[in-house]
């Protein structure tokens, strides 16, 4: 198919168009989606995960009490309005509120645990629009639920990382530790302080963010603000004991399954739910320059300047452990850890990484000619495709001449032309592409004396 722009044209007066933010995904984009979709089923469903769907529309009370108020998600981005019954209800802009939602209102936690799901589609944030950021955008979402060990971290890490191996993308693991929500809460108490010489400084949003959710001042994207936050006390060193030896196991089971990765002490992650282990999975390019800003901005640090502005990278998927998010919800406390990847970015990944996804092309082109035949023609190829035969054909094509240019287009071995005369015969005409011989055959053994000639010609 050839490449149609997804750049938006001028439309014509009084035509509809997208909304700013929303994208189209066109016929000749959906192979990759495809080939992620396939490769994601097979791979988490051989892994013991199944698939569940979530409504696409929840109570706005679920994000609020889940994500945490003081986040961009749910400050400034959630699609929220009233419904005709004058609910507030808001398009999900995450998976995993939805996901334990169903866990709880289902009783999952009555069947063996951990529960591991995925899931696959779309979300909506009322984001900025700029590249790779949508306002609607697509995840492929891991949780295992109802597991509190080092073991659980690594299963989501290494399958994440064993994804982007699967579809011929390079990703490298960014790793940190949050630590337990009590470690957090000291933490945030810290932050505060160091911050406090520093307000009148800070960009509108960080100024509010100081009152309300001092960790959130790390996720900011000003440069302006990027200095504070590299000189900002880490949270690595405030770390109760209990969370650094659940750290220091799940690096060790990464290096024993041979998953890279990078300590970052940075990924503090844009949702409230986490403690313990946060990750995120970043190109590998954008990681190499990213890592010599790091150190460029560590070497500033060390000499008493400013640290250099880092401006944050498209991350293709991020998660990490959330033990207090389904007891926060009302069910009972249950540790749990997941993740998500953007597919869009995946999806740009794959392209750029130029991965091949070249099929094998059709064997054979199915022509019609003549009312009667066009009626027998959808069973004829249903007959040739579940036969196995890589069949092709086009139904609304009258001329027997522009179809036979069409097979020769396609680069088909035969054509099997299938006349008026022919049906009534009961037959059908099976032609070679290369010298254009044609020969009359059985219609009932049309599969087999094809398959047989396929044979021959690849022999
Ligand atoms: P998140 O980091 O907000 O985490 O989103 C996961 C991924 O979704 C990001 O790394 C990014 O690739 C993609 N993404 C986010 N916003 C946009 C956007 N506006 N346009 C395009 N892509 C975007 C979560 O959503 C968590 N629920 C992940 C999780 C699951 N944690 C535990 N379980």
């Amino acid at each position: 198919m050839p490449p149609i722009s997804d750049k938006k044209s001028k439309p014509a007066k009084n035509v509809p168009t997208r909304l700013r933010g929303f994208k189209d995904i066109l016929p000749e984009e959906a192979p990759f989606w495809q080939r992620a979709y396939s490769v994601a089923s097979k791979l988490l469903n051989d892994y013991g995960f199944s698939e569940i769907n979530t409504p696409i529309l929840e109570a706005t009370n679920l994000f609020k009490r889940t994500l945490g108020e003081g986040t961009d998600i749910v400050d400034k981005e959630m699609f929220t309005f009233t419904d005709r019954s004058r609910d507030s209800v808001t398009l999900r802009p995450e998976m995993t509120a939805g996901i334990v939602r169903s866990y709880i209102e289902h009783g999952m936690f009555n069947r063996t645990q951990p529960i591991k799901l995925w899931s696959w589609g779309p979300l909506f944030r009322y984001d900025r629009p700029q590249a790779g950021r949508f306002r609607q955008f697509h995840q492929l979402d891991i949780e295992i639920i109802g597991n509190s060990r080092e073991v659980a971290d690594a299963e989501v890490i290494f399958l994440s990382h064993l994804f982007c191996q699967e579809l011929g993308i390079d990703a490298t693991v960014q790793i940190n530790s949050l630590g337990s929500t009590e470690a957090r809460k000291e933490y945030n108490k810290v932050l505060k302080d160091y911050y406090r010489s520093k307000r009148r400084l800070l960009c509108e949003d960080c100024k509010k963010r100081m009152a309300k959710n001092a960790l959130r001042l790390l996720d900011c994207k000003q440069p302006s603000c990027q200095p504070f936050i590299h000189e900002a006390p880490q949270l690595v060193d405030h770390l109760d004991d209990e969370s650094k030896r659940h750290f220091v196991k799940v690096l060790e089971y990464l290096a024993e399954s041979q998953v890279p990765y990078v300590l970052n002490p940075y990924i503090v992650r844009g949702l409230d739910y986490y403690n313990r282990t946060t990750f995120e999975l970043w190109p590998a390019s954008a990681s190499q320059s990213e890592a010599s800003t790091f150190a460029q901005a560590t070497a500033d640090k060390s000499a008493g300047e400013p640290a250099a502005a880092v401006s944050a990278p498209n991350a293709i998927g991020g998660g990490g452990r959330y033990d207090g998010l389904i007891e926060q919800i009302g069910g009972r406390a249950t540790p749990a850890v997941g993740m998500a990847f953007g597919l869009e970015r995946v999806v740009d990944l794959m392209k750029s990484s130029k991965v091949s996804l070249e099929t094998a092309g059709p064997d054979v082109f199915l022509a019609q000619l003549g009312e009667e035949a066009a009626k027998h023609a959808f069973l004829l190829f249903e007959k040739l495709r579940s036969a196995g035969v890589r069949a092709v054909a086009n139904f609304a094509h009258e001329g027997l001449k522009g179809q036979l240019e069409l097979a020769n287009k396609l680069g088909v071995v035969f054509a099997i032309i299938l006349g008026q005369k022919e049906l009534l015969d009961g037959t059908v005409i099976i032609r070679d592409m290369e010298n254009g011989i044609q020969e009359v055959v059985d219609l009932n053994k049309i599969c087999d004396e094809i398959k047989k000639r396929l044979k021959k010609t690849r022999d």
